[in-house]
């Protein structure tokens, strides 16, 4: 069955009914906070293994947000049924719920599996089935591994090195593969480093941010691993959850996915300075023996993005950082 047709001809509604699996989460709550004051009707689809219902309480009483205790992983009809008997029929979905850890990934890869993989099979599946106009997913830069051109082009051969970069990319070829077969919309967008206010401090991708902001406030010393050289691209989760909107509510594409990152590396030693110097420059920076597998060097090419739909990251690093360490602090 294709659906792209119907999809094509379903004009975008003045409240769009949006789903947002993970909405409670880090990325998805300021995804979530776009929607609604865009005036879409937002169904939020979470099991709260890591979300939390304070990141949402912003909204409460808000009448166009509904939190709905799913697992994704067990499907997503039944949950939605009443709902489409109230808002109608699902515009498009940003699916973002998934188990985040590349270390539990490798620790119960079954888990990841059910979660990052299945998961995206049973949110597709209902896509399809309902012929939802969009489906926007969170991959990440993980599905590369290590590689050794930069910036990191989409066309880079991916070779990820954990069950959670296999999983996000099978996720992807399943994207592509509704696209290719039934003429769906969809856009996986590969996240690189994200920060900001509601992160979780043990988050997999920033805890250093984290680790360092507690330590700096505390003037406790600052350990890097290795010399310190190691550089990430990290880009502010105003950006990313701004990305999201424009790749939703574009049209088209081929199911490809599209880096989101500021195509700017930062070392650690540079981000160590810069949190210190937010928590009053009393922490001393030492080095320690690199870790085992580390990635070295990781930037993004972002001309994907930018062509296909209009995305360019705005916030310069030491004002996210501010007010991430405000946030972590507060
Ligand atoms: N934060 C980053 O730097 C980064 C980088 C690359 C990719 N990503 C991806 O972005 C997405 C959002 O990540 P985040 O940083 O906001 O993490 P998060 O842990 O804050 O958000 C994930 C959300 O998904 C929910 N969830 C997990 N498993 C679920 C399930 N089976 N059913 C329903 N809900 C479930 C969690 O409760 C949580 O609310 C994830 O898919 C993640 O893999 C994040």
């Amino acid at each position: 069955m294709r659906v792209g047709a119907s999809c094509k001809m379903h004009t975008m509604s003045a409240t769009p009914f949006v789903v947002v699996t993970g909405g409670a989460g880090f990325i998805g709550s300021h995804t979530v906070d776009r929607l609604i004051e865009r005036g879409c009707n937002v169904a939020v689809l979470d099991n709260f293994s890591t979300g939390k219902r304070e990141n949402l309480s912003q909204w409460a009483g808000k009448e166009s947000l509904e939190i709905l205790t799913v697992d994704i992983g067990d499907g997503i009809f039944a949950a939605l049924a009443d709902l489409e008997e109230r808002w109608g029929k699902v515009e498009r979905i940003v699916h973002l719920a998934a188990q985040t850890s590349v270390v539990h990934s490798i620790e119960n890869p079954l888990n990841d599996v059910r979660n990052n993989y299945t998961g995206t099979v049973q949110v597709l599946e209902y896509a399809r089935r309902k012929a939802v106009c969009r489906v926007v997913f969170a991959s990440s830069a993980a599905v590369y591994g290590d590689v050794d051109t930069f910036p990191v082009s989409e066309d880079a051969t991916c070779t990820p090195l954990s069950p959670y970069g296999i999983d996000k990319l099978g996720s992807e070829y399943w994207l592509r593969y509704h696209t290719s077969v039934f003429g769906m919309d969809t856009q996986p967008l590969r996240f690189f480093n994200v920060y900001g206010p509601r992160q979780d401090p043990s988050s997999p991708y920033t805890g250093v941010i984290s680790i360092f902001s507690d330590r700096a406030a505390a003037g406790k010393e600052l350990r890097i691993f290795g010399d310190g050289e190691q550089t990430r691209d990290f880009v502010y989760v105003g950006d990313v959850s701004r990305a999201i909107l424009l790749a939703l509510f574009a049209e088209g594409g081929d199911g490809n996915a599209a880096n989101v990152g500021t195509g700017a590396e930062t070392s650690v030693n540079e981000l160590a300075a810069l949190i210190n110097e937010f928590c009053g420059g009393k922490s001393s920076i030492s080095h320690a023996e690199p870790r085992d597998g580390e990635i070295l060097k990781s930037v993004a090419d972002v001309s994907r993005a930018r062509e296909r739909f209009g995305f360019e990251a705005e916030t310069k690093l030491p004002d996210g950082l501010k007010e991430t360490v405000a946030s972590l602090q507060a």
